[in-house]
């Protein structure tokens, strides 16, 4: 137990002190999500954003023509994918592959829960625009949408932490139970700090410190749309967790927007087919 809390006490000191390389927002993604939240996205601002980089046009594309998205004619520019897909269905996709770039380690295990990390929040944005569309609350898609896609961004914040404390010390004891604790204990109050330094909106940030708390804000629809995408991907097993047991329909969330068990059934059987997305 000892052992547990000074190694959270570490990497919470490191943040704090300010010894250790943050990661930085990418701005071509900033550029796609203000482009995403207007009543009426230019595409053209979107194509550039994505054209201009050559690596991630093609990533977009490969995701783009997945079976996900299953189109009879394969789409060969990114145009063709915004005339096919919608302008904030492509839009979605490039935030995937932006974020999925930051969701990277040269250590082979943090890699491996890194990317079990992003398709928990990939999982967990799809599941909130999901939700969006079911509850009919089309003017939050796309903020919402963003909330659920940085709602554990302070997990990757302390891997990021444990990474550069073990590059300084690799003898540095860390356990899969460890980093687990480390990222449960951790990661509300240091996302919040992370979404702040980033400038970000309240509305995003709120998200990110309180998808867990017991005392929510039960009139934020946000985060309350978030929570239920989060608990949904933790009951598929989409992330680090799976929990089969979860008995969403009976949370206060649920209840919220009047969704059924056949609702969450139908959103469960979404979430699985959104796993293709990810692998
Ligand atoms: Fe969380
Ligand atoms: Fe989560």
């Amino acid at each position: 137990m000892q052992k547990q809390i000074s190694f959270i006490e570490v990497i919470k000191k490191t943040i704090e002190e300010g010894d250790v390389v943050l990661p930085v927002f990418n701005s071509a993604a900033m550029k796609v999500q203000q482009e995403l939240v207007k009543k009426e996205p230019d595409m053209r601002v979107l194509e550039n954003a994505i054209a201009t980089d050559q690596s991630l046009s093609s990533l977009v594309l490969q995701m783009a023509n997945s079976s996900f998205y299953s189109g009879l004619v394969e789409v060969l520019s990114v145009r063709a994918a915004i005339v096919r897909l919608g302008i904030r269905e492509v839009g979605r996709i490039s935030l995937f592959v932006i974020s999925k770039n930051q969701f990277r380690s040269e250590d082979k295990r943090l890699n491996f829960v890194m990317r079990k990390l992003w398709q928990h929040s990939v999982g967990c944005a799809l599941g909130v625009n999901w939700l969006t569309k079911r509850c009919k609350l089309d003017d939050m898609e796309s903020h919402a949408f963003f909330a659920g896609l940085l709602h554990d961004v302070g997990k990757l914040l302390v891997l990021m932490v444990v990474e550069q404390l073990r590059k300084k010390d690799p003898e540095l004891p860390v356990t899969d139970a460890l980093l687990m604790e480390a990222m449960e204990s951790l990661h509300t109050k240091q996302g919040y700090y992370l979404m702040k330094l980033w400038n970000m909106p309240e509305l995003y940030c709120v998200v990110t410190r309180d998808h867990h708390k017991d005392d929510y804000d039960n009139t934020n629809d946000m985060l309350i749309l978030v929570r239920i995408a989060n608990m949904m991907c933790n009951k598929v097993g989409i992330g680090l967790r799976k929990d089969p047991t979860l008995m969403v329909s009976a949370l206060e969330e649920a209840h919220h927007f009047n969704l059924t068990e056949i609702d969450l059934a139908e959103m469960e059987i979404f979430l699985e087919d959104t796993t293709i997305l990810t692998r």
